[in-house]
């Protein structure tokens, strides 16, 4: 569990400036995460409550708001490998509605903003809210002329080719009435039945399983091959539309009416209402009636009926002022806690899980659930100021407890019932030695600062087997080497019969097959051996990025390795860039400190991972076998590589991200905040503290123009 935060009515100025860029960066992450990469790390609920803590701060600080402010932003700028699509309007996100009172709150600030007369009806829709990826199809003369993923909300990804292939998007719009362009906005989806059956398939072909139906759908509509995008069951509601060349309908109803007149599949349970109590019902009804649906839904979707109406609500920022979301809590159910089982993670970790009495939790059985650390379960945490505050937990074995599962994550045990009765059983006493057969002490672990923190960590690390089949597991896995019938199952098995011992191996396999004999074991024949073999040859030029992130280096993911792969651009750079940040002094340490995303945890992990002699021998053996491929890099030679950018005021000719994106493709850095080390104050109309900051620092500003000449584009 993250340590207290600080009240926003209680924080300073200084405090609240932190707080903003440690949220800036934090929120821009898990944007990366769930939108380039489809692999969120937290909850809805927590990201939400990321975004809305941002707005809090900011609310109460309006000067303080950054340039690169998440509340201006919507999702990411589209990955790579798709050409990118403008968007003929946004697409834009939802406010949310957390509870009843915020969505009566809602309608009551439509009500005042329109002036709406306090005794007439003001007539809303509720719908679900599908819980997919949303795509925006281009109708030209009721032709599908190009669809693209929402990317940072301007543009997107170009998705056409796997957008055709998905049955419920018609390639030309039935009857008649269509504006001549016409921008269709909706869902992609997966239904329940269809993720199991899709993820059983993952698992056969020994690779690993996505979390959920909505990372499986964005997985499978982002893929670079459309045939493999049509063997994927999605499928696709339309709910809204975006620019259209002319007017058709006058409300929402009518609107989507239209849409499933032109051959869109719509929403059943799309319902009209008019007023707060008819869409709490609406809520109600759809939250009890949630597992029944056959999809993941999310909330519920609020929006004024009329569309003359919307035009006057307009938007704020991100979001229309005309319709919210009102989200569902995350579901909770009680069970009991049979045992408490400690997990070692990749990287030695060792997590306490809560073996449960199996119990349903919106429509899926849960058995297991995280308690993230001896502390959660003895129920104190340790402050920021290193004082000990006491929780309500003291969970222990026999319990009847309270489970959440919020979306995707792993449910948590969140408390315990009943906690004063007689006859408890004993406080769980967490191992002081791993379960590995080393039976390594167990160490907790410290931040690069040197704070102590609530992980425990096995001190084996390569020598501990569990951490050794972790990290081939992810090794061989989807973001790493990505090999195609290599998954778990079968590292494990190898693993056990001694067949490999580390990654290297997996190389010599198809050599040591005459012994081996791989096509006589059960589950394989000849032609997925030929096939696995074909996989592992196929991998031996692997991308940097990919390589890095299958190197498993605790703290550095699949984006960080990214960046690191762009930033040094080769394996040869990197390494000897590497060894040399393993003084933790010296130019290389602080040019990998200064790298834009590189937080001191990564460093010192770097720095450790390639100072120890067992992880140089691995990589040197693996090195005999795969060549990590050059990655592209940030330009060096143009005016600003090397240089410290800020942008603040509106652009006009680019947006803030692509502003960004423009400067470090260009080799600068760009920051959020001015200070000394700035080199150039790029601002637009509306420039504030930031211009008179930079005006006294000395530091040269210049117009959008300006800044056009300088890179000379
Ligand atoms: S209307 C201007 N209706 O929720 C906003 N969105 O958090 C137009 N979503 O990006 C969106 N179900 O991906 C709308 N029935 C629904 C929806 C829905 C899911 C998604 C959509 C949007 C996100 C906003």
């Amino acid at each position: 569990m993250s340590a207290a935060l600080k009240d926003v009515e209680a924080l300073t100025e200084s405090e609240a400036a932190a707080e903003l860029a440690r949220l800036a960066k934090e929120i821009a992450r898990h944007d990366r995460l769930y939108h380039q990469h489809d692999d969120p790390e937290i909850s809805d609920a927590a990201y939400d409550a990321l975004q809305s803590r941002n707005a809090a701060i900011e609310a109460r600080f309006p000067d303080l708001k950054r340039a690169d402010s998440p509340s201006d932003r919507v999702g990411a700028a589209p990955a790579r490998g798709f050409a990118e699509v403008r968007h003929d309007a946004p697409m834009l996100s939802l406010d949310n509605a957390f509870n009843a009172d915020d969505a009566a709150e809602f309608l009551a600030r439509v009500r005042r903003f329109l002036k709406w007369p306090e005794d007439d009806i003001l007539a809303v829709t509720a719908e679900p809210k599908i819980d997919g990826l949303s795509a925006s199809l281009l109708y030209v003369d009721g032709v599908f002329e190009r669809g693209a993923t929402r990317g940072d909300g301007r543009v997107g990804e170009d998705v056409t080719a796997n957008l055709k292939t998905l049955d419920q998007i018609p390639k030309k719009l039935a009857g008649a009435g269509w504006p001549a362009r016409i921008e269709i906005r909706g869902e992609v989806y997966l239904r329940h039945d269809d993720f199991a059956a899709m993820n059983a398939r993952q698992l056969e072909a020994g690779k690993s399983e996505y979390k959920n139906p909505r990372n499986a759908a964005a997985g499978s509509l982002r893929q670079i091959d459309p045939a493999v995008t049509a063997e994927r069951p999605l499928k696709f509601f339309a709910y809204a539309w975006g620019a259209a060349s002319a007017a058709f309908a006058d409300t929402q109803t009518k609107a989507v009416e239209r849409l499933a007149a032109w051959g869109f599949s719509t929403n059943d349970r799309f319902a009209r209402c008019d007023g707060f109590d008819d869409v709490a019902a609406a809520y109600d009804a759809l939250q009890a009636g949630r597992a029944d649906l056959g999809y993941d839904i999310d909330g519920v979707v609020i929006k004024v009926d009329r569309l003359d109406l919307q035009d006057r609500l307009g938007f704020v920022s991100r979001s229309p002022r005309w319709a919210t979301a009102w989200k569902f809590p995350p579901e909770q159910a009680e069970t009991t806690l049979e045992r408490i089982d400690i997990q070692v993670g990749r990287t030695g970790a060792l997590t306490p899980v809560a073996k449960l009495k199996p119990v349903t939790v919106g429509g899926v059985v849960v058995s297991n659930a995280t308690l993230h650390n001896d502390r959660y379960i003895a129920g104190w945490r340790r402050a920021d100021d290193g004082q000990v505050v006491k929780t309500e937990n003291d969970i222990r074995p026999g319990d009847r407890v309270v489970i959440q599962r919020a979306g995707d994550v792993i449910p948590q045990v969140v408390r315990v019932l009943d906690a004063t009765r007689k006859g408890r059983g004993k406080p769980y006493a967490f191992p002081k030695l791993c379960p590995c057969p080393l039976k390594t002490a167990v160490v907790r672990q410290d931040t690069s600062l040197g704070a102590e923190t609530a992980v425990q960590r096995c001190s084996g690390e390569f020598a501990c087997p569990f951490q050794k089949r972790e990290h081939l597991i992810h090794f061989v896995s989807r973001k790493a080497f990505d090999i195609d019938g290599l998954g778990e199952k079968q590292i494990v098995a190898f693993l056990d019969e001694e067949i490999i011992d580390g990654p290297a191996d997996i190389f010599t396999l198809e050599a040591r097959n005459a012994e081996l004999k791989l096509e006589e074991r059960d589950g394989f024949g000849k032609k997925s051996v030929d096939n696995l073999f074909a996989a592992i040859r196929a991998r031996r030029a692997t991308p940097l990025g990919r390589f890095i992130n299958a190197l498993g280096v605790r703290h550095v993911g699949e984006t960080t390795a990214q960046l690191l792969a762009t930033t040094y651009g080769s394996w040869e750079a990197f390494r000897a860039a590497m060894d040399a940040a393993c003084a933790r002094d010296g130019e290389a340490w602080d040019h990998l400190l200064a790298v834009d995303g590189i937080g001191d945890a990564a460093a010192d992990a770097l720095a450790r991972y390639f100072a120890e002699p067992h992880n140089r021998d691995l990589l040197d053996k693996l090195l005999a076998h795969v060549a990590p491929q050059d990655a592209e890099r940030p330009a060096s030679d143009s005016p600003v590589a090397g240089k410290t950018v800020v942008f603040t005021g509106t652009l006009e000719r680019l947006t803030r991200d692509e502003a960004k994106a423009m400067a470090q493709r260009l080799g600068a850095k760009v920051s959020g905040s001015v200070s000394a080390k700035t080199d150039y104050l790029v601002a637009g109309p509306g420039a504030g503290s930031k211009m008179k900051k930079a005006q006294d620092a000395g530091v040269e500003v210049l117009t959008e123009d300006e800044w056009f000449d300088l890179v000379g584009e």
